[in-house]
C-alpha cells in the first residue's frame, strides 16, 4: 500500500500554523522572552514595536513567542494571557476595541461607535479588573500601520488610551502592546504623547537569505511530509528562488505547498524537482496573468507581439533576434486594423507602454547605434524566455483570445507568413 506523501495536513504550510520551533529568530524570541519575564518580579513589561518586510516572520514570531512563553510564565506563576488582533481585518479602534473586549468575555457592551475608544477603554478597565485580576494582558496589534491609514488619529488615540488603561488599573491587572508593521517608519506618526509613552523599544526583522529558508522550510517540511520522501536539493530550490527574489518566506512556503499539491494530484510517493518547478511556472504565470490582466488593451496588444516576434525566431530555429520598436508598432497597428480597433494607437502612449513594460521587467529597450544620429532607432526584446506564457495569458486575459490564438497557431505552422 501506498505510503503517501503527507504525515500531518496542508494547512500545517499555511500562516496560521504555529511551528514547534522557531529557525533563525532565537535571538529576536529570547528578547520577547525577557522583556515578558519582567513579571517574575511583579513588572509591566514595556511596549514593543516588531518590523520587517512581508515574510520575515513577524506575526509567527509574536505568536510562537507568546505562546511558549505565557507557557513557561504561567507555571511560574504568573497569570498572563495574550489577545491577537490583525488590524487588516480590524480596522479601527472599535472593531479593535471589540476583539479585545470579546477576547476577554464583555463583548455584549459596545454595540456602538458613539462611546468612543475612551469610553470603551472605561468599559475594558472595568472589565479587566473585575473577571481577570492580577493579569498581565498582552495585546498583539498586528499590521498596525492599517489603523493608521484608516484614521491617524483614532490609531493614537487608541494606543494611548491602551496603555492609560494601566493608570485606571491601578495595579489590579496590566496591558502590554507589542505592536507589529511592515512600516518602519510608523512612530513618525505618532504623536508625542504617545511616542514617549511607548518608547524605542524595538525590533527589526530582515529578509531570510537561502540557507536560512532552507532551514526554515526544512522544519516545516519534516512536520508535514512523510520522512524519505523529500531531498534537501528540493527544498533548496524552493529556498534560493525566494532568497533571490526578496527572502519572503511566506512565498517560499506556498511554492513548496502548491509542490505538495501538484505531486499528491499526481500520484507521486515522493516530492521532486520537477513538482517544484511545476508549482514556481503556476506562480509565474498567475503572476504575469495578474499583471496582464490590469494591463491596458493596447499594452496587452504590444506586449503580444514582443512575445510573439520572439515565439516565431524559436519556433523557426533561429536565437531570438531584437526587433525595431518602429516594426513592432506597425504590427500592432496591422493586428489593431483585423481587429476594427479604433483610434489607432498614438506615438507617446506606445513609447509609454514600453516603458511601463520595461519597468516591469517584462522587455528590454536600447537604443541601435548603427545607423548614425540621423533616424536613430529602438531595439526592443522580450525579458526572459516566457514568450508563450505571456501570449497565452494576453490572450486569455483579453477579448481577443480567438483571433490572436488563431493567428499564434497558423503563423507558427506556417513561417512564410511571418507577421514582421
Ligand atoms: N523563523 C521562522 N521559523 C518558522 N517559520 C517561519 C519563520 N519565519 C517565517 N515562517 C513562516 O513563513 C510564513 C510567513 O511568515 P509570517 O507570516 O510570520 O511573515 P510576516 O513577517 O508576518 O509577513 P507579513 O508582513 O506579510 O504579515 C509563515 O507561514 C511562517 O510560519
Ligand atoms: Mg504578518
Amino acid at each position: 500500500m501506498k505510503a503517501g506523501l503527507l504525515r500531518g495536513t496542508l494547512d500545517m504550510f499555511g500562516e496560521d500554523f504555529i511551528p514547534s520551533k522557531i529557525e533563525h529568530r532565537e535571538e529576536e524570541a529570547g528578547t520577547v522572552a525577557s522583556t515578558l519575564s519582567i513579571t517574575l518580579q511583579g513588572g509591566r513589561p514595556s511596549h514593543m514595536f516588531i518590523y520587517g518586510p512581508s515574510g520575515t516572520g513577524k506575526t509567527v514570531l509574536v505568536k510562537w513567542s507568546l505562546n511558549t512563553i505565557t507557557e513557561i510564565l504561567r507555571e511560574k506563576g504568573v497569570k498572563m494571557e495574550w489577545i491577537y488582533v490583525n488590524c487588516l481585518r480590524s480596522y479601527t479602534p472599535f472593531k479593535v476595541m471589540q476583539e479585545i473586549t470579546k477576547e476577554i468575555g464583555v463583548e455584549a457592551k459596545f454595540r456602538t461607535k458613539t462611546e468612543g475608544t475612551s469610553g470603551m477603554t472605561t468599559e475594558f478597565i472595568r472589565a479587566l479588573k473585575s473577571t481577570k485580576p492580577g493579569t498581565y494582558l498582552i495585546v498583539v496589534l498586528d499590521e498596525v500601520q492599517r489603523l493608521f491609514e484608516e484614521d491617524p488619529k483614532e490609531a493614537d488615540v487608541l494606543l494611548y488610551n491602551l496603555h492609560e488603561a494601566n493608570v485606571g488599573l491601578d495595579g489590579k491587572a496590566h496591558v502590554t502592546v507589542i505592536s507589529v508593521s511592515k512600516d518602519n517608519r510608523l512612530k513618525e506618526k505618532f504623536s508625542e504623547s504617545v511616542r514617549s509613552r511607548y518608547g524605542h523599544y524595538g525590533l527589526v526583522l530582515n529578509p531570510y537569505s537561502a540557507q536560512q529558508l532552507f532551514h526554515i522550510l526544512n522544519d516545516r517540511a519534516n512536520q508535514v511530509l512523510h520522512p524519505g520522501s523529500f531531498k534537501d536539493e528540493v527544498i533548496a530550490k524552493c529556498a534560493k528562488a525566494a532568497a533571490d527574489l526578496n527572502g519572503d518566506a511566506r512565498s517560499a512556503m506556498a511554492t513548496l505547498r502548491q509542490a505538495v499539491e501538484i505531486a499528491i494530484r499526481e500520484g507521486a510517493e515522493s516530492l521532486s524537482i520537477d513538482h517544484v518547478s511545476k508549482a514556481q511556472d503556476q506562480n509565474e504565470l498567475d503572476n504575469l496573468r495578474h499583471q496582464i490582466q490590469h494591463a491596458p488593451f493596447w499594452q496587452k496588444l504590444v506586449l503580444w507581439t514582443i512575445a510573439y516576434h520572439h515565439y516565431f525566431n524559436e519556433r523557426s530555429g533561429s536565437t531570438s533576434a531584437p526587433v525595431y520598436t518602429k516594426n513592432i508598432y506597425e504590427t500592432v497597428e496591422k493586428l489593431a486594423r483585423t481587429m476594427n480597433r479604433n483610434p489607432s494607437l498614438s506615438d507617446r502612449s506606445y513609447r509609454e507602454y514600453l516603458t511601463q513594460l520595461e519597468a516591469a521587467s517584462l522587455i528590454r529597450l536600447w537604443p541601435d547605434n548603427q545607423g548614425g544620429r540621423k533616424g536613430r532607432k529602438t531595439l526592443v526584446e522580450l525579458a526572459g524566455d516566457k514568450a508563450l506564457t505571456i501570449m497565452l495569458a494576453a490572450e486569455k486575459e483579453t477579448g481577443f483570445i480567438g483571433e490572436l490564438g488563431e493567428t499564434r497557431e497558423k503563423l507558427a505552422l506556417n513561417p512564410s507568413q511571418r507577421l514582421l
